[in-house]
């Protein structure tokens, strides 16, 4: 349960003939898919409630203590992702450091991170289609965009609708295009972040002549008395709630086999995207909470509602807004349903999961059966269940991983001083420590059913290792 893949063998397996997958992404198309996958639902929707119910003006400071918490859990990625440049991601990082067994727990909280994550983004982009529809006179009937269950604190029931159409169209879109074609998608990926980026920083641009410095006043609500609610716990339980918004980066690393040269561009993917993703999060965060007043934020669309509280100057950018979620929250979809396939892909290769699952298609390069196999699950989660549930289990799947990733490195470090480290990550243990406690600190602020559904979820996954994949192992 605790044999290790020696590093020498995992090596072996990056050739591209012994894989099969295309080396065709440049160190721009990895930075490209890391804003992809970043910019998406967090931004564009969560930061208004954080704001409104949590951190105040101070959404800036939330930004910036879970973007260090990722920033540390991201050098620690780097490192591995330039060490053992394999599709697998923080499950081969973990075979090679912490054995089998967690190897195969990482892999399976991954899917929480990936396959969820894509269906969780996917309800928010149906969010978005349909009120843009509307906007141009297109009506989408309620019980074709809704999930058909919903949960209160009551328990779970039926809401009435059929399914969330839109939804499903974008899991399906997604997944064709990413069986065409790594660089087909990264091509399109290109498009959509740019789209995004120009978007985010039209906002800032004209946003900042709108800013209203007595919305500032007091940057650091005080604290009503409750926990979490404005003062400095309100900034951190507004960093676990935008935890979300970051999510992605360390999507990039599941594209390593198919990189040109992944020892040099996995860091530069995965650290620039997220360098540049946090300063345009702490720049939006100041701009939104400077035009509207954080009491009034806590709106499906909060960017939206700032763009009207400028008033007609700004009205041109109202559309563009939309556009920009709607092409934005696609790309997240796309990188996310990337990642997903090349996880099982490694898996499959290492035995745990079934062999077909490493078919690489003959003409496409992709890896068509788990790409066609994460959407069409992906499709029946995002058209079945509401969005908030969706969401946490996505956050404290990740958080679970980062984790994991920044013990890694310390053990590594300990057990194999001598490999060649292409990148390292900067003071060790300080950095993987402090990214594993800010990490850890961020899991404990979810709630109590959050840790529950987890807890469930790695209990199915325990079943199928000791039932199925412990015996199939390639290692024994
Ligand atoms: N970071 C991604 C988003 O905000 C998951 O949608």
């Amino acid at each position: 349960m605790f044999a290790k893949k020696s590093l020498t063998k995992l090596m072996d397996e990056t050739t591209e003939s012994q894989n099969g997958l295309k080396r065709t992404l440049s160190a721009t198309n990895l930075i490209a898919l890391g804003v992809g996958a970043i910019i998406g639902t967090g931004i564009f929707v969560l930061t208004g409630t954080a704001a409104a119910n949590h951190a105040g003006p101070a959404l800036a400071i939330s930004f910036i203590i879970s973007g260090l918490g990722c920033a540390f859990a991201g050098l620690c990625y780097a490192e591995f992702a330039s060490m053992i440049p394999i599709a697998g991601s923080a499950y081969t990082y973990s075979y090679a450091t912490l054995g089998e067994f967690i190897a195969w727990i990482i892999g399976w909280d991954l899917i929480l991170e990936y396959l969820f994550g894509a269906a969780t983004v996917a309800v928010g982009w149906s969010g978005y289609i349909v009120s843009f529809l509307a906007d141009c006179k297109i009506k989408i009937p309620e019980n074709l965009c809704h999930a058909p269950l919903e949960h209160t604190p009551a328990g779970w029931h039926f809401t009435g609708a059929i399914m969330n159409f839109p939804a499903i169209f974008i899991i399906a879109l997604m997944t064709t295009l990413l069986v065409i074609g790594i660089k087909e998608s990264a091509k399109f990926n290109n498009i959509i972040v740019f789209i995004k980026v120009v978007v985010i920083l039209l906002f800032i641009a004209f946003g900042v002549s709108y800013i209203l410095p007595s919305n500032w006043t007091p940057f650091i609500p005080e604290n009503t008395g409750t926990f979490g609610v404005y003062g400095l716990s309100g900034i951190f339980a507004g960093a676990g709630v935008i935890f979300f918004a970051y999510i992605g980066f360390d999507a990039v690393s599941t594209a390593a086999q198919e990189a040109r040269n992944p020892q040099k561009d996995m860091p530069k993917g995965i650290l620039v995207s997220l360098i540049v993703c946090t300063i345009l999060y702490i720049l939006v965060a100041l701009v939104l909470t400077g035009i509207v007043n954080y009491k009034e934020l806590n709106v499906p669309a909060p960017i939206a509602l700032a763009i009207d509280r400028s008033g007609n100057a700004l009205n041109w950018l109202r559309p563009l807004i939309k556009i920009g979620a709607i092409a934005g929250l696609s790309s997240v979809v796309l990188v996310m349903l990337m990642g997903q396939p090349r996880i099982f892909f490694s898996m499959a290769k290492d035995g745990l999961l079934p062999q077909s699952f490493s078919k690489v298609h003959p003409k496409f390069k992709t890896p068509y059966i788990t790409t066609i196999l994460t959407g069409g699950v992906a499709a029946l989660v995002a058209g079945s269940l509401p969005i908030g549930i969706l969401g946490e289990l996505v956050s404290i799947g990740t958080l679970l991983a980062f984790v994991i990733v920044c013990v890694g490195i310390i053990v590594l470090r300990r057990k194999n001083p001598d490999i060649k480290r292409p990148f390292k990550t900067p003071l060790v243990p300080v950095v993987p420590v402090l990214g594993a406690l800010i990490c850890f600190a961020q899991m404990y602020s979810l709630p109590s059913d959050t840790w529950w559904r987890l807890i469930i979820w790695m209990a199915i996954g325990f079943v199928i290792y000791f039932t199925y994949s412990i015996k199939r192992s390639n290692l024994r």
